[in-house]
Parts: structure tokens; sequence; C-alpha cells
């Protein structure tokens, strides 16, 4: 944790200090009556246990993981961007610094943080790790909305075709589509994550 964070690094408002099972207990403090879009972060979340248990993800992406949709809270909404709103409330719990910098900018965050004009505010956030960046960016994007197993080409289609063009969230991921695609296939290939594991996600993800 870096020194901004203060004498009493690692410790949130309520005095509980971080621990990695600090991740999931706020994901479903927060998102367990969203449906769907906890579905997604539960498969998301579990999807990066998995590759923890197998020493390939830093204990930090797996905290991401359950935490980079935390900004849809509507108590946690400010500016309406989730990316931001989920990384400054972390900040002000005083999670560290580089899962609140993956919460910030997963998943092409900051293509969108243009589109609405709130560049500047994202950039306030530390900045994360970019392999670490990558890891998440593919976790979120081999996992549908509902939480089933998806690739990445459908997931960034399915977006495309959800939200009408004129959103941000549309424009935005028609930017930076490209990007995303070569940060999902640069994780795979740096973890050796074949095709067969894209397609074997069924079985090892949701299986309990
Ligand atoms: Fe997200």
């Amino acid at each position: 944790m870096g020194d901004e964070l203060g004498d009493v690094a690692g410790q949130g408002h309520d005095g509980t200090m971080w621990s990695a099972e600090v991740a999931p207990k706020l994901a479903s403090e927060y998102l367990s009556g969203l449906g769907r879009r906890w579905d997604h972060v539960q498969a998301v979340g579990r999807l990066a246990e998995e590759l923890a248990a197998a020493d390939m993800v830093s204990s930090d992406v797996v905290a991401a993981a359950w935490l980079h949709d935390l900004g849809y809270a509507e108590e946690l909404s400010t500016t309406g961007f989730h990316p931001l709103d989920g990384a400054t409330f972390l900040m002000n719990e005083r999670v560290p610094a580089e899962i609140v910098a993956l919460v910030a900018h997963h998943t092409g965050a900051d293509f969108e943080a243009g589109e609405r004009g709130l560049s500047e505010h994202l950039a306030e956030l530390p900045a994360p790790e970019p392999d670490e960046l990558d890891v998440l960016t593919l976790l979120d994007l081999v996992t549908a909305p509902d939480g089933t197993p998806t690739d990445p080409e459908t997931r960034v289609a399915e977006i495309l075709s959800r939200y009408p063009t004129f959103s941000p969230v549309h424009r935005a991921v028609a930017r930076s589509q490209h990007a995303l695609l070569a940060s999902a296939q640069r994780a795979r290939d740096r973890l050796g994550l074949s095709d067969e594991w894209l397609a074997g996600l069924p079985e090892g993800v949701l299986e309990p």
C-alpha cells in the first residue's frame, strides 16, 4: 500500500483491516440485490479465484474481480460512471491502491471516461499494473452479463448490441474494442490459456 493512504493504511472506516476475504463480502453487500449483475460478478470473482489457486494471478486481481462492478450499486453512484464511482468508494474505504487502480481502469474505462468527460477525474485515481489490468479485462470479457462463459469477441459484440449507438458505453466500446480484445489476448498468451481453456469454461467455472 502506498503512503498516500496514511498511517492507518489498510484499515477501513469501520476499523476492519483489509484482507482478501473482504472483497467478496463487500461485493455481496452492495451487489447481491442486482440480479444478473451479481451473477456476472460472482462468476468473474470465482474465475479469478480458480486461476489464483493455480498461482496464475495475484490476490489483487482476485479482489478486483470481485469489486470491478461495485460502482453499479445505486448507493455508491455519484457520477453515474461505475468504474470511477466504485474505485472512489474503495479508495475512501482504504482498500489497497493496486486494487483501486484495477477497478478504476477496468475493461476500457479510460475510453468511456473520455466519452463522459470524466478523464481528469479518472486520472486522479492510481494507475494499474498493465499486466494485471489485462488479466482483469480477460476475466470480464469471458464472462457474459448473466455470468455464463463466453468469448471476448462475442462479449464485445453483445455490449455493442445492448447499448444504443448514442450511449457513452457503445461509443467507448466501438472505439476500444480492438484494444480490449488485444488486452484479453495478451493475458491469455501470458498465462498460457488455450482455446481449450476458453471452450472448457462452463465446466471449470460453474461447477460448484
Ligand atoms: Fe464494469
